[in-house]
């Protein structure tokens, strides 16, 4: 299924014309496919079917309350970082012994937290992080089912903001220290020691660094057997990329089949309980963010389109020179003009720059635009940068659409703001339009 095609000369989301959501909720905006979030769910949780795997969506990549439900009602479980997105998983549905908790600062209330939801696991970085667990733990009374992250070294051949698993990364316990580490695990108190997990990146578009890392957790399951540790379960993360605007032939991200293939072929003899955490091969393409031109202008020898979109509402170009593909809502004509213009946003920065160089047929002051590629890491990672509203989110579902979350503007946000004493009364004025100091 395509989850945004052209439909009598214009986009449509599903069957729902992304002209009639503009006019109604006013742009920018993302807008979500609940038919795409499902099927590429589905076709990830298929991969997996003949083995003892459970889905837990990385809630990092789209932690929209709606969205995580159509995931909970097609049975995901969650990967969370956050007591935030802890909470936002509960909400939406998702049971907590599908919900993994990992991250490498967990604050002690976090770890409280998800040992008071009864959470499947909670993936530990750091021998402290392991104290601390245990303490808690005891004090509570319970045991906390503990996976320890690994770092197995392996370059995932991404972009290196988002490359996890090499040896001087942040995250992980190296593999020479696991074995003392899980041993140590194994005789704490309020600590019940369940697996390992590993994730080496994200948008990793071929096989060989997940063989790699997965071929190295599987030696050291094999050595943790031989010393009599049993690793029940396997965490193997996330990071299958998807296809944006740049990908070549060459950098065609692998399916998710091809992906169960390569796990089966290094762990599939185990017998443990798989884990994964896939978050933007299951959202990135099920969403689309809408902006509307705002003008057209050249300058310097080049065309720029100025859209009111920009950084704030999809940090990705300009934190990690991300190329989404950039679409007219009206369809062109064939035969068609195609200008080769910069798309750009109006925040004043250079780097507020969706595109350059790109090929788009002319458009003028008033059309709207789609960046593809925006269900993963777009509206989570929004910010009120120049004091712009916080991006409204959409769901599509056949024929129809809902705001699942409103436009945050400054009427709000404001209003979390106060004056100290020392100001409040300089400027009566001022003062009274965000309701006095505190
Ligand atoms: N598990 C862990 C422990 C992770 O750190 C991540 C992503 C995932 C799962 C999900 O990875 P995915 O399947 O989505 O690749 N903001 C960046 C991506 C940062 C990813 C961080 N960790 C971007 O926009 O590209």
């Amino acid at each position: 299924m395509r989850a945004f095609s052209y439909r009598d000369g214009r986009m449509v989301a599903e069957s729902v014309p992304i002209p009639v959501i503009a006019a109604a909720v006013g742009t920018p905006f993302y807008c979500y496919s609940q038919a795409a979030v499902a099927e590429a769910y589905g076709g990830f949780a298929a991969a997996f079917r003949d083995m003892d795997a459970t889905i837990c969506f990385a809630v990092k990549a789209n932690g929209n309350l709606a969205v995580l439900r159509v995931l909970a009602g097609e049975g995901a479980g969650a990967d969370v970082v956050s007591e935030g997105e802890l909470a936002r998983a509960l909400n939406a549905g998702i049971p907590a012994d599908k919900i993994v908790f990992s991250g490498v600062g967990k604050t002690e209330r976090e770890l409280a937290a998800a040992l008071q939801a009864g959470v499947l696991q909670i993936n530990v970085e750091s021998e402290a992080e392991l104290a601390a667990l245990s303490r808690i733990a005891g004090e509570r009374g319970v045991q906390a089912p503990v996976a320890i992250r690994v770092n197995p070294d392996v370059d995932a051949r991404t972009h290196r903001k988002i490359t996890t698993g090499t040896r001087s990364d942040k995250f992980g316990i190296p593999l020479d220290g696991t074995p003392g580490m899980a041993a140590d695990a194994c005789a704490m108190g309020g600590i019940d020691f369940v697996g390992i997990a590993v994730h080496i990146g994200s948008q990793i578009t071929e096989l060989a660094p997940f063989a790699s890392a997965y071929g190295r957790v599987r030696d050291l399951v094999l050595s943790l057997a031989a010393d009599g540790i049993a690793v029940q379960r396997l965490d193997l993360g996330g990071g299958l990329g998807i296809a944006y605007a740049d990908a070549d032939e060459t950098a065609r991200p692998p399916t998710p089949a091809e992906y169960a293939e390569c796990v089966r072929t290094a762990v599939g003899d185990l017998n443990c309980r798989l884990i994964f955490e896939p978050g933007r091969a299951v959202v990135g393409d099920a969403g689309v963010l809408v902006g509307r031109v705002i003008y057209v202008k050249e300058s310097g020898g080049r065309s720029f389109v100025v859209i009111d979109a920009a950084m704030n509402d999809l940090m990705r170009p300009a934190l990690y020179d991300a190329r989404h593909g950039i679409e007219p809502v009206t369809q062109p004509a064939p035969g068609d003009e195609t200008a080769i213009v910069d798309v750009v946003g109006p925040v004043c920065e250079t780097t507020d720059t969706f595109a350059v160089r790109y090929p788009l047929p002319s458009v003028r002051p008033g059309d709207l635009l789609a960046v593809t590629g925006a269900g993963a890491y777009g509206a989570v990672m929004a910010s009120s940068y120049n004091a712009r509203p916080i991006v409204p989110e959409v769901l599509v579902k056949d024929d129809g659409y809902a705001v699942v979350r409103a436009r945050i503007g400054d009427d709000v946000l404001m209003t979390h703001e106060s004056y100290p004493d020392w100001l409040a009364d300089s400027h009566q004025a001022g003062k009274a339009a965000v309701g006095g100091s505190r």
